[in-house]
């Protein structure tokens, strides 16, 4: 392979699965790898097979499936330097058109002494027995000496030149507790590849952790001195702190080309869905100021960097939205915002106004925004119209019954008044109790519009508290916000999903008219 690609090893489905509270199951875990297969990464590491029949069934179906897709990825699995780990990975990878191997002993005096019980001659042993076992079953073989940043370099060199002697294909360096600085990881790496003689024949690889919030650092301090392979996981997931953040990596090798001079081969437009895949999978949320994919990476709040975004994007972004699969940055119409941003929203909305109009207009958008945290597209277009947002409502919700529970599909009926008086009942199933209903409210008002944000929280205590939903929907080029509240969080959402579906209606009506 080319000197200067990285190789991309996603262990979304493996490390990043032993997250806390993250578990997925073999038609979830598929799900996943198929869109890390249309994000291109180069090596799915897909579970650790031995450990359950789940993770077995998982390896060998995305095996048998993404495996043997056209320029297929290497289907991976973990296995401990144990026979029975090693046979029952070599089963689960087998299907693939490339499968691989991954062993992993301990190397560091803590580990050898507290965990394992064994001298460094018999871990070495053990190490070269393991890979020679797990070469007669894949042509890739992957040996991981766990905790390498804890270990001695000279222990990790003579095991590493042991291991390429048995037919291992790629070495992999985990700083398994996130210990290590920057610096001192590059160094260990590069000092790694001056002392084993027959480095060459593989690839050197860097597995981080981010206890110290150091693993994106690590893994390119590791590049940048000679490792070739990235060991990843999208949004970041993994054992306690996680792991190097697949799309942090990717856009920071991409961004600085122009110090690093390496490539990937990730098809960076598809990281926004594959993270909202796993976040929406794992039922792992993605904090709004996550660098590359929170809601905020490509929001603008205050009036100076609105300015500076309008006259010219690269002022205040180093990264193209678009580039990472996020249609537009967003100007966030807040108190700080300034008239540049305020006459480009109303230009959007179908509103050219003169100078003095907009003086008049910048004056009671910031008397609004003072007492709202955020000024949308229907609370804009009321203001040009000088109504209050209090109008008759379009749809009005008169009965909602929503079931869901184990093997059972999640259905909602929906009965919704028209503003003729019509009365309307619709049903519909979703991937849950509160997507069924918003299908069905779809159904009954015509829209289909993106739900941008969902946003629930208590607002009264007790058992019996109150829901509040917020969500923010996006249709016909119009941003708006919906708000519901209700013991049951079904009918809180349903309400505030109708909410916004009527002041969409509204705003249609009122942008007409300004046209
Ligand atoms: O953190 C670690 O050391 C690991 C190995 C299995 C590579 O996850
Ligand atoms: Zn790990």
């Amino acid at each position: 392979m080319d000197n200067k690609r990285i190789v991309i090893f996603d262990t979304t489905l493996r490390d990043g699965e032993q997250a806390p509270g993250c578990s997925l199951g073999p038609a979830q875990k598929l799900q996943v790898a198929e869109q890390l297969y249309r994000l291109g990464v180069d090596v799915i590491e897909g579970g650790f097979p031995v450990s359950s029949l789940g993770d077995m069934e998982a390896v060998k179906t995305i095996a048998k499936s993404v495996g043997r897709l056209p320029d297929a990825p290497e289907i991976c699995g973990l296995a401990r330097c144990v026979k029975g780990d090693i046979e029952a990975c070599a089963e689960a990878v087998k299907p693939a058109r490339r499968p691989r191997i991954h062993v992993v002993i301990a190397t560091s005096d803590i580990h050898l002494k507290h965990k394992l019980h064994m001298t460094r001659d018999q871990v070495v042993e053990r190490a070269v027995e393991s890979v020679k076992f797990a070469r007669r079953f894949a042509g890739s073989v992957e040996f991981s000496a766990e905790d390498s940043a804890r270990s001695d370099i000279h222990f990790l060199a003579r095991i590493f030149e042991a291991v390429i002697d048995a037919g291992a294909t790629t070495i992999n360096v985990p700083d398994t507790t996130g210990y290590a600085l920057p610096w001192e990881y590059g160094e260990l790496i590069r000092r790694l590849i001056e002392m084993v003689p027959n480095v060459h024949k593989v690839v050197v690889s860097t597995h981080c952790h981010d206890d110290l919030g150091l693993s994106v650092a690590n893994s390119l301090e590791a590049a940048k001195n000679g490792a070739r392979q990235i060991e990843c996981a999208v949004n970041g997931l993994g054992e306690r702190a996680g792991n190097t953040c697949l799309e942090e990596v990717v856009m920071a090798l991409r961004t600085r080309q122009d110090l690093f001079g390496l490539t990937t081969g990730i098809r960076t437009k598809e990281i926004a869905k594959t993270s909202r895949l796993v976040s929406k999978l794992t039922g792992v949320m993605v904090p709004p100021n996550k660098a590359i994919v929170g809601a905020n990476a490509f929001a603008h709040s205050s009036g100076i960097h609105q300015d500076g975004i309008l006259k010219f994007r690269q002022t205040y972004e180093i990264m193209n939205p678009e580039d990472v699969g996020v249609e537009e940055s967003t100007l966030l119409l807040t108190s700080r915002s300034g008239r540049h941003a305020l006459a480009n929203r109303l230009k959007h909305l179908g509103y050219k106004l003169n100078k003095k109009q907009l003086e008049e207009m910048i004056v009671r958008f910031k008397a609004l925004a003072d007492k709202k945290r955020y000024v949308f597209d229907d609370d804009l277009l009321a203001l040009v119209e000088e109504k209050g947002t209090n109008l008759k409502d379009d749809f009005v919700l008169e009965y909602l019954n929503a079931s869901s529970g184990t093997g059972v599909v999640p259905t909602a009926t929906i009965r919704i008044r028209k503003a003729d008086g019509h009365v309307v009942q619709e049903a519909a199933c979703g991937d849950g109790p509160v997507d069924a209903a918003t299908n069905a409210i779809d159904k009954v008002t015509g829209f289909k519009p993106k739900l941008i944000d969902y946003n629930l929280h208590a607002i009264t205590s007790g058992k019996d508290a109150q829901g509040e939903v917020t969500v923010r929907l996006e249709e016909s080029g119009l941003t708006i916000l919906g708000r519901g509240a209700s013991t049951d969080i079904v009918e809180a959402s349903a309400k505030a999903y109708l909410n916004a579906i009527n002041k969409l209606m509204v705003a249609k009506r009122t942008r007409r008219k300004g046209r």
